[in-house]
């Protein structure tokens, strides 16, 4: 499985939106079934968005086609899933994910509704959005080893979570994310690497403003995070760009795996003056995979 670098919501009751997906260059998007979608038009996002998925069939797809479905305890989700599992999403994403336990219910739903609609067994992926209650972050160490074979990733989210918690705002006063925010993005990043899946930052709300959302995507990317939440399709090609390694990354990485080739069972070669062991071969061999260069 490749990895996704940009994420981008689609309200799924908005045609206009709808119809302006073919074209954003996202790696998958997400077409929302919950929260950017109000009670009243929830059936009526049902069937647009398995509408939309039935005319993209698998082949003939540009973006990965997910869903996120409204909560496990929404009194919906089991309808959402069996409304659009048929047209075979590339995935599913589960918002008020409060662990692993959710992701296990949910796969045993698409199991059901896999075999009923003969989409092939374990190809629809899970992403839970993994910190939108109280409880929720304390969790995102047990993906790891709790083998969840659908699970693609995790990312987080600060709204719900500020929401569910009564705060007044998420940042702190330079306009950073305050240390809560700080800790549940922490914990994503950790939960994602130990559990071997892709880690996924959330949106950037200000989503006017290019220069912020790059800096935040770049320093993202360096902290190991894979990709990004998007809202609006100008943020796709900023997400794109940052998510792959700069130009300077490729060459030190090319240079790294050369020092190596030339030195046969070395564990540590020297270059300009630094050392340089088998962590940084690896970072370098993930850097070139990451470009299809390797
Ligand atoms: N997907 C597809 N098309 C989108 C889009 C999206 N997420 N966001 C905006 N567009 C379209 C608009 O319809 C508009 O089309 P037009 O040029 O034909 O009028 C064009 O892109 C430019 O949009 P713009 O006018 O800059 O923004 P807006 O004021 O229409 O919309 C938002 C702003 C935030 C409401 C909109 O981007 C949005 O709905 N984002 C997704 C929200 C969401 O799903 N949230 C849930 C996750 S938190
Ligand atoms: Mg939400």
């Amino acid at each position: 499985m490749s990895v996704l670098r940009s994420w981008l919501f689609i309200p799924g009751d908005s045609e206009k939106k709808l119809g302006k997906a073919d074209a954003t260059g996202a790696d998958a998007l997400i077409l929302d079934l919950e929260d950017s979608v109000a009670a009243e038009n929830k059936p009526r996002a049902r069937n647009l968005v398995a509408a939309f998925l039935r005319e993209r069939p698998k082949d003939a797809r540009t973006s990965q086609l997910w869903v996120r479905i409204n909560p496990l305890d929404s009194g919906l989700a089991l309808g959402d899933l069996a409304a659009v599992v048929a047209a075979a999403p590339d995935g599913i994403m589960l918002p008020k994910c409060t662990g692993p336990a959710d992701i296990l219910r949910v796969s045993h739903y698409l199991d059901a509704l896999e075999a009923q609609a003969g989409v092939t067994a374990g190809a629809i992926r899970i992403v839970p959005v993994a910190s939108e209650t109280a409880a929720a972050p304390f969790t995102l160490g047990d993906y790891a080893g709790a083998k969840l074979d659908r699970l693609l990733g995790l990312t987080w989210g600060a709204e719900d979570l500020s929401t569910a918690l009564g705060a007044s705002t998420n940042q702190d006063p330079a306009g950073g994310w305050a240390l809560t925010y700080r800790l549940v993005r922490s914990l994503t990043l950790l939960g994602a690497k130990a559990a071997g899946v892709q880690a996924i930052d959330t949106l950037y709300v200000d989503f006017r403003n290019e220069a912020g959302l790059r800096d935040t995507s770049r320093a993202a990317r360096a902290e190991g995070f894979t990709g990004r939440l998007a809202i609006h399709p100008a943020q796709v090609a900023v997400i794109n760009e940052s998510f792959l390694p700069s130009a300077e990354e490729i060459a030190h990485a090319r240079r790294v795996v050369a020092a190596f080739a030339d030195a046969p069972g070395a564990g540590t070669v020297a270059i300009d003056g630094r050392m340089t062991d088998l962590p940084h071969l690896k970072q370098a061999q993930a850097i070139l995979a990451l470009t299809g260069t390797a």
